[in-house]
């Protein structure tokens, strides 16, 4: 069997890290979730005063602080998902609050922001036998790829998930404004001149608002397997 590169991106809250998590485990590769760094930077951009009261960014003063800032994943349990430690504090429950979700876009649209994180992520491909999430892995961050897989659900869809999500997690949160945020990120994300969200040519497109979560892993598997093993 080849190690490989696995590539999944997609939406927001479309079910990527679930699918990506759920095939990782299978196959025994670390999972990595790419949006899980842009957060900690925007987490770290809002509690230091460079998030403006009118969303804007101070620019100039994160630039400044990204090469020193410690964005990592460690394992805390064996067998379990890691956590986004920012500069040694675990800040996994924190970074996926609905204000991190609100600033995290017009973050990851600076192209100083994504050159930075996008070197750290190449840096776990080098490992390989890795599935990573996010918006531009298989077009930007590993164009080589050898599986690349784009998830697309609609808008309505994915909010309904994010909205339970959230719930479950204790968070106060309105169908509302989890349908908008995501709006707003899929418009962002899609029209930034750097590394927009698009499908790359060779991703094999995967809806999955009709699938089950066994069904959806009997899926990525045959497809690992069929490109793994050839
Ligand atoms: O995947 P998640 O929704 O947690 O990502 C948060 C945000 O980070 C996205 O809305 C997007 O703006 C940004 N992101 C990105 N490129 C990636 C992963 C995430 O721009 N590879």
């Amino acid at each position: 069997m080849k190690d490989i590169i696995v590539a999944i991106d997609g939406y927001s809250s479309s079910g990527k890290s679930t699918m990506a998590r759920q095939l990782a485990r299978a196959v025994g590769y670390t999972y990595i979730d790419s949006g899980a760094m842009y957060r900690a930077v925007t987490l770290y951009a809002m509690r230091n005063g460079m998030v403006r009261s009118d969303g804007s960014i101070d620019v100039e003063a994160l630039e400044r602080v990204l090469p020193g800032l410690g964005i990592e994943f460690r394992v805390l349990k064996p067998g379990e998902s890691a956590h986004m430690f920012l500069n040694g504090e675990d800040v996994e429950r924190e970074i996926r609050s609905l204000e991190v979700s609100a600033h995290v876009s017009p973050v990851a649209k600076l192209p100083q922001v994504r050159n930075a994180l996008t070197a750290i992520m190449r840096g776990y491909g080098r490992v390989g036998r890795i599935v990573m999430d996010g918006r531009d892995i298989g077009t930007t961050v590993f164009p080589d790829a050898e599986m690349k897989i784009f998830v697309n659900a609609s808008a309505q869809e994915r909010a309904r998930r994010r909205y339970r999500e959230l719930l479950d997690k204790g968070e106060q949160v309105d169908y509302d404004a989890v349908l908008a945020n995501i709006i707003e990120r899929d418009d962002i994300d899609v029209n930034r001149a750097e590394s927009p969200l698009r499908k790359a040519d060779d991703a094999i497109m995967l809806d999955n608002g009709s699938m089950t979560p066994d069904e959806q892993l009997r899926w990525l598997l045959a497809k690992f397997h069929s490109i793994a093993d050839a």
